[in-house]
């Protein structure tokens, strides 16, 4: 299969030294762009900068602010059997960025920003695709009923979700507790271990759903329960609509 894999933080300028971005260390991603490449599929990785050298087999477009990451991925999504969004892309970008370095004044400063385009809602809801679409869901509370309402908002196959309110899992983490939430109402949890680890369970999960999904490369599969592929994961209870 083919696999797009967006990772890392969106830099949205405010003058030509100056930026608003995410906190983003893009491991989550990477590992799912090597995880893909090691189960035998190719890759396109789109990142925002991060200080992580790319699996060399990968197809590597490096991209900085949101509007750069929305047309990459669109340009490349429909040559794709799974789309995984995993990139942290701002959601605010300044109304407007100043050519000339912003002066330093001692009053007050205010920044107007206006939302940026999401990039996994426009993939969702695109007529007729072919691809299955992954959202990632970073969260501080009610981390199962966000991951419920981004799956159902932005139209996504499966959100994989995580809190990162703890310091030791997680953002710039090598470690992550995830939920997997998938639009066939499975619901999953892969308990806190390394990312690659979770990466290789995910990358499974994700290509076993766009082969029942969207009947992908002629492999023949039975309706196969996703509990099946991940042995280490326990089933966690559904989140009401
Ligand atoms: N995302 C995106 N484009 C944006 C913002 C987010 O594609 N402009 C994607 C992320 O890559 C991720 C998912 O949306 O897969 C969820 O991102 P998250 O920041 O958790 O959610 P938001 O929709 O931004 O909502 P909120 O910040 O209110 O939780």
């Amino acid at each position: 299969m083919r696999v797009l894999v967006t990772a890392g933080p969106t830099r949205e300028p405010i003058d030509p030294v100056r930026y608003i971005s995410n906190r983003s260390s893009g491991k989550m991603g990477y590992a799912i762009a090597e995880a893909a490449l090691d189960a035998g599929h190719d890759v396109i990785l789109i990142s925002g900068p991060v200080n992580l050298a790319p699996p060399d087999d990968a197809t590597f477009v490096r991209v900085s602010t949101s509007d750069e990451m929305f047309d990459t991925v669109h340009r490349h999504a429909d040559k794709c059997d799974v789309c995984v969004m995993c990139a942290a892309v701002a959601d605010y970008k300044p109304a407007k960025v100043s050519t000339a370095k912003i002066k330093k004044r001692r009053e007050k400063v205010s920044l107007e920003l206006i939302p940026t385009r999401d990039v996994l809602d426009s993939l969702g809801h695109r007529q007729d695709r072919q691809f299955l679409v992954v959202g990632f869901a970073a969260e501080t509370s009610d981390v199962q009923e966000n991951a419920e309402r981004k799956l159902r908002e932005k139209n996504c196959d499966i959100v994989v979700a995580n809190d990162v309110s703890s310091a030791d899992s997680g953002m710039d983490s090598d470690l992550n507790e995830v939920t997997i939430v998938s639009r066939n109402g499975e619901r999953r949890k892969i308990l806190r271990t390394q990312k690659k680890i979770i990466a290789r369970e995910l990358v499974k999960i994700f290509v076993k759903s766009a082969t029942i999904m969207f009947d992908k490369k002629n492999v023949t599969v039975t309706e196969t329960q996703l509990s099946e592929v991940i042995p280490n994961s326990s089933p966690v209870p559904r989140v009401a609509d």
